[in-house]
């Protein structure tokens, strides 16, 4: 879900409204090489600094490292390298952009962009948040065992996981299949099963949308007796340690059953959906 990263450089100090100096110059030195180009963006936090114009504190901050590094040059259009000034309430720092998120990545898979669609499917946005949340690590399993037609596998597949998804509906799992396909998911399986009886062990994380019993049916059971049922044969199946991350609605007290079945609940949060549907997302750890 980060935009952007980077490596802190310097602290900035000002006098009046200009730059004055970069606290720790000699950080420049291990930041940029000779013969390298750079840029200095800028950006301002909540509202904080008003005072300061982030464009002139661009261009002082651009004077000042030309000056202190040697044989370096700005190209604002395509530099080798690029600063951030960030400025926060309580100071103004410069860090060197070292990775940023693919613009417009996450919108490339909304729902209705994807070859197989179904209302059931979460936003990519929010499936990224839950897998994050299950806290899987690039090569570990991670497990959806009501895939549907596959939002958390894509996003999990994207992040490195090697991903397994299960469901009782035959139509879905071909929908996670071509869904999965178009992003270059290859998974390690896509089951047709219930995800009260799974068959496996040692699966290191869990994230899921057991389905609420309007978009996607619960198959004659209310979701909290298929909520039950799942969390009680899923202890089975996880690693000790591993956490699963599941969305349920709010009313059906998910962090309860989990609670009682043993599992510490680590945390939960609200999402307001409409009048009738607040989501809870919940994070359980088992062992
Ligand atoms: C809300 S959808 C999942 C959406 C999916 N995570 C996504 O973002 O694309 C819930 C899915 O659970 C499946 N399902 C319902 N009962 C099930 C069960 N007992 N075992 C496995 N899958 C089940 C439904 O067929 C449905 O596809």
């Amino acid at each position: 879900m980060v935009e952007l990263c980077g490596q802190f450089v310097s602290g900035i100090e000002f006098e009046g409204h200009v730059v004055a100096r970069i606290s720790e110059s000699g950080n420049l030195s291990n930041s940029l090489c000779e013969g390298e180009s750079f840029a200095v963006r800028s950006v301002r936090i909540a509202g904080a600094q008003r005072n300061i114009k982030r464009e002139h504190v661009e261009r002082d901050l651009g004077r000042l490292i030309l000056r202190d590094s040697r044989g370096t040059r700005v190209d604002l259009d395509a530099p080798d390298k690029t600063f951030l000034a960030i400025l926060s309430p309580d100071k103004v720092m410069l860090g060197l952009v070292t990775n940023t998120r693919e613009k417009g990545a996450i919108s490339r898979r909304r729902p209705r962009k994807r070859p197989f669609f179904h209302p059931s499917t979460m936003q990519p946005k929010l499936a990224r948040c839950m897998v994050n949340l299950a806290r899987p690590r690039p090569g570990e399993v991670l497990l959806d065992p009501f895939c549907g037609i596959g939002g958390h596998l894509i996003e999990a597949g994207l992040m490195g996981c090697r991903v397994i998804g299960v469901d009782v509906n035959r139509r879905m799992l071909r929908g996670a299949s071509r869904n999965l396909a178009y992003f270059g998911v290859n998974p390690e399986g896509l089951l047709l099963g219930d995800a009260r009886s799974l068959s496996f062990s040692k699966i290191d994380s869990i994230a899921t949308d057991p389905p609420y019993g309007r978009c996607a049916s619960t198959a004659g059971s209310t979701p909290k007796e298929l909520l039950t049922s799942f969390l009680s044969d899923v202890r089975n199946v996880l690693k000790l340690g591993s956490f699963i991350c599941l969305a349920a609605a709010k009313e059906t007290g998910v962090e309860d059953i989990g609670r009682d079945l043993g599992f510490k609940v680590v945390e939960n949060y609200d999402i307001y959906v409409h009048r009738s549907l607040t989501r809870r997302l919940v994070v359980l750890r088992w062992g």
